[in-house]
This record gives structure tokens, sequence and C-alpha cells, in this order.
């Protein structure tokens, strides 16, 4: 049996990695993300509770995700969040943007001010097709972003932050992802990421290459090929099964109980929404917050009996809520296709996920028993 739960913490102990954004907010609207499809409750950090996440919250993180479901770099409080986390001495803190604001003043503030890591998102290694999925922003703006980026940071002799550009794979641009590799190499990446398009609609189906194994997987082949060919660290994900088991429009009623891995309990995750509300990762918001971060010290959410149970639980392979887990999803069970669609298309739980306005799903099969997601 594994040990239930790792001792000291909120010692002088920093372990937390919390993953959050300061506005639920994006200024552009690209064709893959949930935001087509769902649109988050308003909510936004103010200045004094950038305060109180100094004070009592940033404390005891170990690894720190400034931005994760929204865009960071419009915010006005953003330079703020990050000053207030580096003040509290947080030693890794990376922000994932798409890059639009990224100013030549904003390069320098992130460089000069010991952001860890910037991760840009790109989906194209072309004008047309980034304009085609990216929708709202400009090539030619973001690509000139980058590059004011790379050479201010070689101009301060700087390796942080480190860069890694990112590229979603779908139909759209999978003809452009070999090619990704040694452009961005020629921005001055320091890594490339790709990844396997997660299902937010039934829509989105149709732009999946998850269904063509054969050349899903050969261009993984190809892009592991390049990058290696390149000397680039990239991440690259596994291969698809030939046969993906369909999914059958079943909603799932109970949400089972999950045995495997669980990355929020081996890498203490906290998910903390704009509003302060905090989970023990983002895939358990229909569970309702473990509490609030504004109205509760953190220490206290921690050491709380679901935190602590969920914990345990989960550090013994048993956790209760994860019905399909991103995490641990595309190696757990490949091959059904419940593996590659957004968690509330194939959960009944995840209508209690909080958000404000939902335009409801089309049925995957008539024949199925299926109700909206949200409704
Ligand atoms: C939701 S965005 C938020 C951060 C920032 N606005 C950005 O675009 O990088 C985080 C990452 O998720 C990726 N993403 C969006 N929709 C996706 C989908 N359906 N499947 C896989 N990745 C997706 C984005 O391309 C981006 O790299
Ligand atoms: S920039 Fe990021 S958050 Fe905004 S729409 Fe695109 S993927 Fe979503």
């Amino acid at each position: 049996m594994k040990i239930p739960i790792k001792k000291g913490f909120l010692g002088n102990q920093r372990r937390i990695t919390m993953m959050m954004d300061l506005s639920s907010t994006c200024d552009i609207l690209c064709k893959q993300c949930f935001r087509t499809v769902l649109i988050p409750k308003s909510a936004k950090v103010s200045t004094d509770q950038i305060g109180i996440l100094e004070r009592e919250v940033f404390p005891y993180i170990d690894r720190l995700a400034l931005s994760c479901t929204g865009e960071p770099l419009t915010l006005r409080n953003f330079k703020e969040g990050l000053k207030a986390a580096k003040r509290a001495g947080v030693p890794f803190i990376r922000i994932q943007s798409n890059g639009t604001h990224l100013s030549e003043e904003m390069s320098e503030f992130l460089i000069d001010e010991g952001l860890t890591h910037l991760g840009i998102s790109l989906d194209g290694a072309t004008k047309e097709t980034f304009e085609t999925v990216r929708n709202g922003a400009h090539w030619d703006e973001v690509i000139g972003n980058i590059r004011t980026f790379t050479r201010l940071r070689r101009e301060r002799q700087s390796s942080s932050p480190s860069l890694c550009l990112n590229f979603t794979l779908m139909k759209e641009n999978a003809e452009e992802a070999v090619s990704f590799i040694p452009f961005a190499v020629g921005l001055g990446a320091d890594s490339v990421s790709f990844s396997h398009l997660i299902l937010e609609s039934w829509e989105m189906k149709d732009w999946s290459l998850l269904y063509d194994a054969p050349r899903m997987n050969a261009l993984l082949a190809d892009l592991r090929e390049e990058a290696k060919k390149y000397n680039i660290p990239s991440h690259i994900p596994a291969d698809v099964p030939d046969n993906i088991i369909p999914f059958d429009g079943q909603l799932i009623e109970d949400v089972p109980t999950h045995s495997g891995p669980c990355s929020a309990a081996e890498e203490d995750w906290m998910f903390m929404l704009p509003n302060g509300d905090i989970f023990a990762c983002g895939n358990l918001q229909d569970q309702g917050p473990l509490g609030n971060v504004f109205q509760t010290p953190l220490k206290e959410i921690w050491l709380g009996a679901r935190n602590q149970n969920f914990r345990r639980n989960a550090l013994n392979g048993c956790v209760e809520g994860c019905d399909h887990c991103k995490i641990f999803a595309s190696s757990a069970d490949p091959s059904h296709e419940m593996s590659y669609l957004a968690r509330r298309l194939t959960s009944r739980a995840a209508a209690e996920m909080d958000f404000e306005s939902v335009h409801r799903r089309r049925e995957p099969s008539s024949s199925a028993q299926t109700a909206p997601a949200h409704s």
C-alpha cells in the first residue's frame, strides 16, 4: 500500500502545483477551443485578491501556471499577478498565451521579471492556416511578437523564460505539422509541443485525425524524426489505435471509480478558478469546490477532509469522479473514443460544471439514450 499522504505540508515546505487563471476571458476564439461551445462564468481576480494570493497561497506553491484556460497577456492585473508570485518566491512560474499581446514591452517585462516558461500556441506554420484556426489573431503580429521576444532574450543573454510553441493536430493543419518544427527552431523556440485534438463538440469529429490511424501515426512518426533531426525537445503524443471503439452516446449516470495513476494526487495539484474556487484538479469541477481561497486559508482547505480523502484514495489508486480524466485516459484506454471526447460530452455529472452559457449539443446518435450535457 502506498503512503497515504505526504507529511509535513505547510511547514516550510512548498509542494503544490497550482493551475489558475486571473480571468475567465480570452480576446480571440480559436475554432477548436472549448469557448466555441461553452462560455465560462465571468470572473476576474482583483488587485486586493492578488494580495491574498501573495500572502496566503503563493508561499505554498512550488510550480505555478499563472494561466491555463484563458489569455493572460490582455489582463490589466497580469503584471501584478506575476510580480506577486515572484515576491512570494514561487520557484517555477509558467504562462500559456496566444501571443497577440506579447508586445515588446511585455516581452521585456516577462524576461526581466523572471517568468520561467512561456508557451505560445500557433496551430499552424502558415498565415492562412493560423488565421483559419486562431480566429481573431493575426499571423504577422504574433510571429513578429515571437521574433521580438527571442531577440530581446538573446540580447539580455538570458535563457528564460524558455519558449515552447504549441500545435493542436487536426485535419486543417496536418500538412504543416512537420514543417512547424524547423519553423519553430527558426523562431528561436526551445521546445515544441503537439497534442491530439480533444473533441469539445460533435462537429469537431470531422476535423479529427484520430479516426484515420495510419495517417495520424505516420504523421506522429515523421514529427518524432523531424524533432530528432533538429535536436529540439518535443512533446509528441502517443500513437492512436487503429480501431477506436465509438462512444455510444450513453451518458455516464454514476461517475465510476477510477483505478490508476493520478497526477493530481502524485504531484499535489490544485486548480483555481478566477473567483477563488479551488479543486484538486480541473477535471473535478463538476463535484463542487473544495473551498474558496478568498474566504478560507489555503492551509485549511488543504487539510480539509474532502481534499485529504481525495488525495489519500488517489495515491492508493482509487479515486471517485474521474470518469475519463484526460491526463490518464490516453495511456489507460486509448482505444475508446471517450478518451478523446471532452468530459461533459460523456458524463451527466459534468452538467454541474459552472458555465454561464452552453450551446446544446447534437446527439451522437438518434438511438442513444442521451440528454443534453447541460440543461
Ligand atoms: C485553452 S488554451 C489557453 C491558453 C492560451 N489562450 C492559448 O491559446 O495558448 C490552452 C491550450 O489548449 C489548446 N487547445 C484548445 N482547444 C483544444 C482542443 N480542442 N484540443 C486540444 N487542445 C486544445 C490551445 O491550443 C492551447 O495550446
Ligand atoms: S487563444 Fe487559447 S483560450 Fe483563447 S480561444 Fe484560443 S485556445 Fe481558447
